[in-house]
């Protein structure tokens, strides 16, 4: 068993636990708050999850209520949130007591959510039971409801734990662990390469364990070090500015999304640093049936919504390059950098599609 803890400075803000069995850790965390009601919130396909870790705080003589929210990205809504305040209110939760989430990235981003504003905050903590969830999702203190856009309202809200059984995400089916490993790979190109040597020799069947706990620790590190968000926490965006861009032009997944836009910084980085590890990204990623091209998708739209993207200031368009595997720099980047990007993912920009001012109010 591995603990992983961020750190506000001198103040430690949340452990995040990563191994086997957990459920000893998991009821000495909870029990260790003096707490008196336990709310558990879960999705349909994490419920009988929640109802495991459940029974032995019952048997603790703790009061334990379970709230079961619409499935994935339908639970993170402002109306969903009200009915959780309703439900906690009715159970007669104090800000003594604690509230779980139980399941992926989208159940602890509502569950934390919750957590940082019924009555103006209670303890939390999370169960992550995907693999985005473990290694990004869960880590971070981030939270958020989508209103019209993703991701609109959010609030930062570190829970007191994270627990992250290997088990539960040793079970996932094929495509959760796709999705997961283009998050955890992104941690191995800025930071750990003995995360891509894993995928580049096991692909999916990779030990899952080592995979996040390493990849824990690098967001752990990043976030600790960048505790406010000022600047080096941007590098933990390495692959998303494309990566948002198609993902909100093409309606393809997040995970899928980063992919294409992890091969783009790769071309960005060869382009702006003589980057050689390019290739072998795209190789990876590809290995594990992530889609590295987007031949058949819209570069002008794609550029223009790059433009509305937060990593844009008033210098320009910002995106993180690799000068090395390990050495990730925030850079403002040339036209010519741009369109190597998308060239790098089978996209080819005129210079007139290159007109960076257009969409910038
Ligand atoms: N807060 C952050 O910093 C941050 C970072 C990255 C992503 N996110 C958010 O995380 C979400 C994506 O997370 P996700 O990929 O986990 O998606 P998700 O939470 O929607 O989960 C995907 C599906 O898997 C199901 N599921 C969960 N655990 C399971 C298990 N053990 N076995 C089988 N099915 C299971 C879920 O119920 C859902 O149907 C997005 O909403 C994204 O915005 C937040
Ligand atoms: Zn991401």
């Amino acid at each position: 068993m591995a603990r992983h803890v961020i750190w506000n400075g001198d103040t430690p803000v949340s452990t995040i636990v990563v191994g086997r069995n957990l459920a000893n850790e998991f009821v000495e965390r909870a029990l260790s708050g003096s707490h008196r009601r336990v709310a558990i919130l879960t999705q349909p396909p994490t419920e009988s999850l929640g109802a495991t870790y459940a029974k032995p705080l019952i048997a603790e003589g703790l009061s334990v209520t379970t709230m079961t929210l619409p499935d994935g990205e339908d639970a993170k809504q402002l109306s969903v949130v009200e009915d959780i305040y309703r439900f906690l209110n009715t159970s007669g939760f104090t800000r003594n007591d604690l509230i779980v989430g139980v399941g992926g990235g989208a159940l602890t981003d509502v569950t934390g959510f919750v957590g940082a504003t019924y009555l103006r905050g209670v303890p939390c903590m999370y169960v992550a039971t995907t693999l985005i969830g473990a290694v990004d999702a869960a880590i971070g203190g981030k939270t958020a409801v989508n209103v019209d856009g993703k991701n609109l309202a959010g609030v930062f809200c570190h829970p007191e734990a994270v627990m992250i059984d290997v088990d539960t995400i040793d079970r996932l089916p094929e495509n959760l662990k796709r999705d997961g490993a283009a998050e955890a790979l992104k941690t191995g190109f800025i930071e750990d390469m003995r995360i891509v040597e894993l995928y580049e020799s096991d692909g999916l069947d990779s030990d899952l364990a080592e995979v996040i706990d390493r990849s824990v620790a690098v967001k752990v590190a990043v976030v600790s070090d960048d505790f406010t968000e000022q600047d080096r926490r941007a590098i933990l965006n390495y692959g998303h500015t494309v990566g948002h861009a198609i993902e909100s032009t093409t309606g393809r997944s997040h995970a899928e999304s980063v992919a294409i836009g992890t091969v783009a910084a790769g071309a960005a980085s060869e382009a702006e640093f003589s980057f050689t590890g390019a290739q072998r990204q795209k190789d990876v990623l590809a290995s594990i049936g992530l889609p590295v091209e987007a031949v058949e998708d819209d570069p002008v739209a794609i550029r223009m919504q790059m433009n509305s993207d937060k990593k844009r200031d008033d210098d320009g368009l910002r995106m993180v390059l690799l000068r090395d595997f390990g050495i990730p720099e925030l850079v403002h980047v040339t036209d010519a950098t741009v369109r190597a990007a998308f060239a790098g993912i089978g996209l080819s920009l005129a210079v007139r599609d290159l007109d960076t001012e257009e969409d910038s109010t």
